[in-house]
């Protein structure tokens, strides 16, 4: 039976653990650090007590970063590789026990919490990569004898603020990315998730030990009240990376822009698979569960919007129907189950308060939507519910496994119906007509930062640049040339000649 303790141990965490770290030797007990209980959602059984960080704690993580960023900045981008590449390496070897505690500590199935560290994994081989591409272009000077050319520089520190559904695998990102570009991390996790994150710090720490080093990767657990808007105030880190709400994501951005810093933000998503006339059907309906019943509704890439058209949209929805009927639903760490329960009873009650509104707006609930109180406070059917038209409902992201199914009869409609919601992360259409496809992905087409063609919105791998437009906030993290937001540019101009021409030809002449 997994425990966490058989877990715990595997990890070789103790019980108890100040939420703030910044080395081997770096744990620091806040004197008056308020206690965080991280709980099982599946069971309510408590995992863990963490000592918070406090204000004092939090100056510690951030001085030893900036200690860590004038010794980082140095190391040649290779070397770096070289840290991520072991980091990769301790990774594959606690996939089990990582992904496990992943299930305890959040609620997604051990498949899932499995498939999260794979993504660290992969995003620590991209960056050991990636540090010997940090290219930057040369330009042909208008000058003679000029030479033109751009470079790239470590940027500062980088403060990531994750949330709950990915308490890894979104830290893992900016924090492989970053290193390789130079730049230390500090982390303030999900109040929710806070045993995972240790467990991470953990396996950073002896990364880092083996390299001498410590300030490169700190931990700070603490209310967002209090942590988290030091974090996002503090001139020092001139990145925050923010994955969360797109209420919370305003405030952010309202902070940061104001001392003029960068942001990276990863805020909600409404995702939507218009399904065509000529769509297979067999591929659709896996695709479809998967994406709205997948961590239980909970991933920012989670399908909310089915977008049929009318003429299959009745057979459609019988079909997912059916094939809801199947998903198991249980405890999380059990290899059986499909679906496990919702992060907490607000994500329950919001849920239930969601299914309650939409059937004042027109919706018909055709399947699910009941709490499962026999299996814990937590658990809930996940909803199917057919609207005859888009109504503001529907453009809220509820973070629940609440499809809505509408109908189209022009592909022209199908789009205008997808896009007419205020967020932009995830898209997708499934059709066997490559004009349709194509009128998708093309400028008229989806308007998300991420647009597939018979695949689902979620699970997008490493490789691509992951984010999206409108109020998903317009960040882009992981793969691509996404590790430029980590790094200063800088255009350096070097005149080789025996003469000092200006640009645009200006003439200006001392006698
Ligand atoms: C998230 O929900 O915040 O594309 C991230 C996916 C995952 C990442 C989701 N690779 O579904």
């Amino acid at each position: 039976m997994v425990t966490v303790e058989s877990i715990l141990n595997k990890l070789g965490i103790e019980s108890v653990n100040p939420g703030a770290c910044y080395g081997a030797d770096g744990w620091i007990t806040p004197k008056e650090g308020k206690r965080l209980v991280s709980v099982n959602p599946a069971t309510g059984e408590e995992l863990a007590t963490v000592i918070q960080a406090d204000e004092e704690s939090y100056d510690i993580v951030v001085a030893k970063a900036a200690e860590a960023f004038k010794t980082w900045r140095m190391t040649p981008a290779p070397r770096r590789g070289q840290l991520v590449r072991d980091l990769g390496i301790a990774l594959r070897e606690l996939k089990e026990p990582l992904g496990e505690l992943v299930t305890l500590e959040m609620g997604k199935i051990r498949q899932e919490g499995l498939g999260e560290v794979q993504e660290m994994i992969d995003i620590c081989d991209f960056a050991v990569g990636l540090s010997r591409q940090l290219y930057g272009k040369s330009m042909h000077s208008e000058r003679p004898l000029h030479r033109m050319y751009e470079h790239w520089h470590p940027l500062g520190i980088v403060g990531v603020i994750s949330a709950f559904n990915f308490p890894v695998a979104v830290w893992s990102w900016n924090a492989a990315i970053a290193s390789v570009c130079g730049d230390p991390v500090i982390w303030k996790p999900s109040s929710s998730t806070p045993l995972t994150a240790i467990a991470v710090q953990r396996i950073c720490n002896q990364v880092m030990a083996d390299y001498g080093l410590d300030g490169l990767f700190g931990v700070v657990i603490g209310p967002g009240r209090t942590v988290g808007e030091r974090l996002i105030s503090d001139q020092r880190i001139p990145l925050i990376s923010f994955t969360g709400s797109t209420a919370m994501g305003r405030r952010v951005n309202e902070v940061v822009a104001k001392r003029l810093g960068n942001t990276i933000l990863e805020l909600g998503g409404n995702n939507a698979i218009i399904v065509s006339e000529n769509a297979d059907l067999d591929m659709v309906i896996p695709a479809i569960v998967f994406g709205a019943v997948g961590t239980a509704g909970q991933r920012c890439t989670s399908t909310r919007r089915i977008i049929a058209h009318s003429s299959i949209v009745d057979t459609l929805t019988d079909r997912i129907v059916h094939a809801y009927k199947q998903v198991r639903i249980g405890n999380p760490i059990d290899e059986n189950t499909l679906m496990g329960p919702l992060v907490n009873r607000t994500a329950v009650d919001t849920m239930m308060k969601a299914l309650e509104t939409v059937q004042t707006h027109g919706g018909t609930i055709v399947t699910g939507g009941k709490e499962l109180p026999e299996h814990g406070e937590n658990f809930v059917e996940p909803a199917v519910v057919r609207m005859s038209k888009q109504t503001d409902i529907v453009r809220d992201e509820t973070f629940a496994p609440i499809l809505y199914i509408l109908a189209y009869d022009t592909i022209d409609e199908a789009v205008e119906i997808h896009n007419d919601v205020p967020q932009g992360l995830s898209s997708a259409i499934f059709t066997t007509n490559l004009l349709e496809a194509e009128q998708f992905l093309s400028h008229g087409g989806s308007d998300c930062g991420i647009a597939n063609v018979n695949i689902g919105t979620s699970g997008a791998e490493i490789g691509g640049a992951f984010g999206g437009e409108k109020d998903t906030g317009g960040g882009r993290e992981a793969g691509s040339d996404a590790w430029q937001a980590y790094m200063r540019r800088q255009t350096s101009t070097t005149n080789w000649s025996k003469e000092l021409p200006l640009a645009q030809g200006i003439k200006f002449e001392l006698s």
